[in-house]
């Protein structure tokens, strides 16, 4: 049986931290699962994070919900997330509630987020209304990267902090179930997360969040890029493992180590001395 967002709720009021981890696909979601996370966001990073775009502005709702797709195959017990690509959910409400719809219909998530404070209320409200829960994103905001202009902290001069604050109560007066607080002080998250009735997640947002998200390629140091350390702790080399076993591959394919006799499938003499009078008559 998956969580559902009222046992994500009671975690919170239990003082159960609530484990997030961002991924993108089948293999990763298996593994995640069994692991324990409880909830499993499949994040529009994926446009930097798999898709090798520079950002996630150009992520679509197709490759959205192909991933998300695979996420859900995945797994059984985590709540499972779909994030809204730039503009999905924006232009008109129609058009938020039929994108946010598909990633629960088609999708198969449990959830969706979105990225924005008072400016998304009003969706947000309607989407809940809907049937469809919401996990809010407040903070640095990444499909507002051309406004911010940099991937720097947010909420940290006094406009800004008392901007967050109200963010989050308007995100918790529309129905959003939970809040990611993505690069923010730890400070103002701990009196975020007081404020408020609904779990905060925190990522780059210290320790008082009632729960925690990261990307799974950061903590398992799959990625190439820099991740400052307010943001991420990497809990194994992965990447270069892998890069060790590929050129161990290669090697041994060249040098023809790999594979031998033995790694093949047997055939009965007389075919093969069959086969080849067969080939030689050719
Ligand atoms: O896309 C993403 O992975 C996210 C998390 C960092 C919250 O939005």
């Amino acid at each position: 049986m998956r969580l559902t967002i009222s046992q994500i709720q009671q975690m919170k009021e239990k003082g159960e931290k609530i484990v997030m981890l961002t991924a993108y696909d089948y293999l990763s979601a298996k593994l995640i699962d069994e692991a324990g996370v409880d909830v499993i966001l499949v994040g529009d990073s994926l446009g930097m994070v798999m898709l090798g775009y520079d950002s996630p502005i150009p992520v679509t709702m197709e490759e959205m919900l192909h991933h998300t797709k695979a996420v859900v195959r995945g797994s059984r017990r985590a709540l499972v997330v779909g994030d809204m690509p730039f503009m999905t959910y924006q232009v008109e409400m129609g058009e938020a509630i039929r994108n946010a719809a598909r990633f629960i219909q088609e999708g198969g998530a449990q959830a969706v987020k979105l990225e924005g404070g008072q400016n998304i209320a009003e969706t947000v409200k309607r989407l809940v209304s809907c049937g469809i829960p919401v996990m809010g994103h407040i903070g640095l905001t990444p499909q507002y990267m051309h406004q911010l202009g940099d991937y720097a902290a947010r909420g940290t001069s006094r406009e800004s902090a008392l901007r967050l604050l109200e963010d989050a109560r308007a995100l918790q007066a529309a129905g959003a179930f939970a809040i990611v607080l993505e690069s923010v002080p730890a400070d103002l998250a701990t009196i975020i997360t007081r404020v408020l009735a609904i779990p905060t997640i925190g990522v780059g947002a210290g320790p008082d969040c009632d729960g925690q998200d990261q990307v799974v390629s950061d903590i398992l140091g799959l990625g190439t890029e820099f991740v400052p350390k307010e943001i991420s702790k990497r809990y194994a080399s992965l990447g270069d493992a892998i890069k060790r076993a590929i050129s161990d591959y290669v090697k041994e394919i060249k040098a023809v180590t790999f594979p031998t006799r033995e790694h093949s499938y047997p055939i009965a003499p007389e075919i093969v001395r069959e086969l080849e009078d067969l080939a030689l008559a050719d």
